[in-house]
This record gives C-alpha cells, structure tokens and sequence, in this order.
C-alpha cells in the first residue's frame, strides 16, 4: 500500500512536468498558451501554479508512463488513466484540457483538474477520489498557503481554482478552494488548526450565495469568526479582479468583507418581499431570530436598533421578540 502511494506520487511528479512541458515547449500547447493568455495568465502565474496542458491525443500521458516503466492498471487506480471503452487498454483520463495540479499535505501533486479550453462538459474533470486523494481531506492550494494562514490566522476561501490563482496575483496568499464540491466540516476543522477567522468569496451567483450561506454555520461551528466577502451579482473574484483591478479587489472585497450576519440579513432579505405588510413582518422575525443568535449583546442591540429604525417597529419591541427567542433556543 505504503510502495503504491510512492509509485503513484511519482507518476503525478511525472505527469506534472509532462504537462506543462507541453504547455510551453511544444505547438500542441501553443493553443493553451494562447487560451490562459487571453485570461491573463502570466508566465510567473502559469510557474508558480506548475500549470500544463494535456494533449487531445488518446495516449501520450499512456505511452509515456509505460516507457518509464510504470504499470497502467495502478496508473488507473491512480487517476490518471482510464480503461478503454471498448476492447482490452487504458487511455489517457485528461485530454485536451488545461491542467491545475493539486499538492497534497507534503507538498507533492497528488490529483489533477483539467479544464475545457471550450464550452462542454464537464468544464472542470476532476482526479477521482485515489488512494493518495480524498475530496473530503483537500483544499487545492492549502499547502502553499499554510504559511500564510498561519501568519495571519485568517483564511480566505473560494469557490474557483482560478479564483485562488488571480485572488493570489492580487496578494492573497491565504486562499484556498474546496475541490468542486461543498465544504465539509472535516474540511473547516482543517483549516481551523491554522486560523481563527475565514472569509468566504464565493461567486456572486445565486448558486455561489447559495453555498455562502451553508459554509458558514460549519465555519461558526467549527469555532471560526466568519466574514464574507460581497461581490457584484454576475462576477467571481477572477472576474472581478479582471474589471475592477487588485487594488479594488483587497479594499472592497476582502478588507470590506462583511461580518457573518450581515451577510446572512441580506441572504434573507433576497426571500422575501418587503413590498408587503406580512413579507415585511416575516422577514422582521427571520432577522431577529438570526440576531438573537449572536453571541455578543453589543453587536444583537446595533443590529436591532438598524432594523428598529429601517422598519420603524420600537427598539424595545424587537427587543422583547429577541429575548423570547434566546430563552427557546437556550
Ligand atoms: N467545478 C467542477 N466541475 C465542474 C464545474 C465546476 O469541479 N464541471 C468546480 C471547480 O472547482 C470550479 C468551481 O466548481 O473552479 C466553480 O465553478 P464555476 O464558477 O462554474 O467555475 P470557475 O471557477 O469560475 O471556472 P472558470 O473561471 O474557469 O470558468
Ligand atoms: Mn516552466
Ligand atoms: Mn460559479
Ligand atoms: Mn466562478
Ligand atoms: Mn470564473
């Protein structure tokens, strides 16, 4: 077991280096090139992140690790190649797509993701869960950025790997992103060894919202103080580094990060209509109740007090309801 992860390791070292020498040296990459140009990537970028191409080609990754001596069904066991269709062999997992590698705890590339340089599906193919690689344990980037994390006791968290390179170009150095999937708690007791405080930078996307708002109760949990970082409804933090520059992008996004129930008071106010008496009256009690919640009687009596003068309903009413709250909850 312990001689398979060191085999296969080894063949993400290899892969690695085979990708990205494609990248830049050869005119099948020239393609790509162009592609992680055109979203601004810079060479230092495309270094720094060890970014490769993998080409159409059915077999070059194949042939190339059965020169090299490596046994192809482990390779599959791997994730790095797939059984063939139809008939006896294996062909190469990732083809024709731009390659993100993923460093495991030591540092080493344990997985891939591979994007589409066109529209198709999937956009993104991730490694599938190996015995060097578990969706549940990783966050693409963590081991770079652990330096960072810990210096600062803070955690930025994105949904996009190519968020986490351009929030990086933008001197975010304590970024990370789960691997396509939802943050887990397994994943928030992880980053929590090295930080007391996360902020989430999500998509502005509904989806991206939508996901906002359950990561952040597992952060709170896991004993973080949350924040989360606003951005505009179409963007993404690489979109919006892109239009509004990096500076904008730290001030605005990361330092104007907004405390966890503010965000979670405008997340409500999107579900409900505040045109109407009883869409108004529900949304009163939704936000109390997340009000009430908090910890810190300070920050419950500034909140109530905006709401009691937004909806010109008396502090001490609000007051009232929010105490009725804390003693059913207790
Ligand atoms: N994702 C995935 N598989 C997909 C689509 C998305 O694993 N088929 C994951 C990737 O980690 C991706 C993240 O979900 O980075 C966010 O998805 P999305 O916002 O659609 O992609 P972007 O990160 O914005 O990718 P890009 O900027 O390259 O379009
Ligand atoms: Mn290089
Ligand atoms: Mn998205
Ligand atoms: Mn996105
Ligand atoms: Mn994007």
């Amino acid at each position: 077991r312990q001689k398979e992860r060191e085999t296969l390791v080894e063949a993400h070292g290899y892969a690695t280096k085979l990708y990205h020498y494609v990248l830049r040296n050869t005119a099948a990459g020239k393609p790509a090139m162009d592609y992680l140009r055109s979203r601004g990537f810079s060479d230092k970028l495309i270094e720094e992140f060890g970014i490769g191409y993998a080409p159409s080609r059915w077999d070059t990754l194949t042939q190339a690790l059965q020169r090299n001596g490596f046994e192809l069904p482990e390779m599959e066991r791997g994730g790095l190649l797939s059984r063939r269709q139809e008939g006896e062999g294996y062909v190469d997992r990732f083809r024709d797509r731009i390659m993100f590698p993923i460093h495991g705890g030591d540092g080493r590339v344990i997985a891939f993701a591979g994007r589409l340089m066109s529209a198709g599906q999937p956009k993104y193919l991730n490694s599938p869960e190996t015995p060097l690689f578990a969706k549940s344990r990783t966050l693409y980037r963590l081991p770079e950025a652990r330096g960072a994390i810990r210096k600062t006791r803070q955690v930025v968290l994105f949904e996009g790997y190519v968020d986490v390179i351009k929030a990086w170009s933008a001197g975010v150095t304590n970024g990370v992103a789960t691997m396509g999937t939802a943050l887990t708690a397994e994943h928030a007791a992880l980053l929590r060894r090295f930080a007391d405080e996360a902020i989430l930078c999500y998509d502005g996307d509904d989806a991206g919202q939508a996901a906002a708002a359950k990561s952040l109760p597992l952060l709170e949990n896991a004993g973080f103080r949350v924040r989360v970082g606003l951005l505009p409804p179409g963007m993404d933090p690489d979109e919006y580094i892109g239009a509004h520059g990096p500076e904008s992008f730290l001030r605005e996004v990361i330092e104007g990060a907004v405390s966890a129930v503010k965000f979670q008071l405008i997340y409500l106010r999107k579900s409900h209509i505040l045109l109407e008496e009883d869409g108004k009256i529900r949304y009163l009690r939704d936000a109390v109740q997340l009000i009430a919640r908090r910890d810190s009687p300070t920050e419950r009596e500034m909140l109530l007090k905006e709401l009691s003068l937004e909806f010109e309903v008396s502090l001490d009413t609000l007051k009232q309801e929010a105490a009725d709250v804390r003693r059913r909850e207790k």
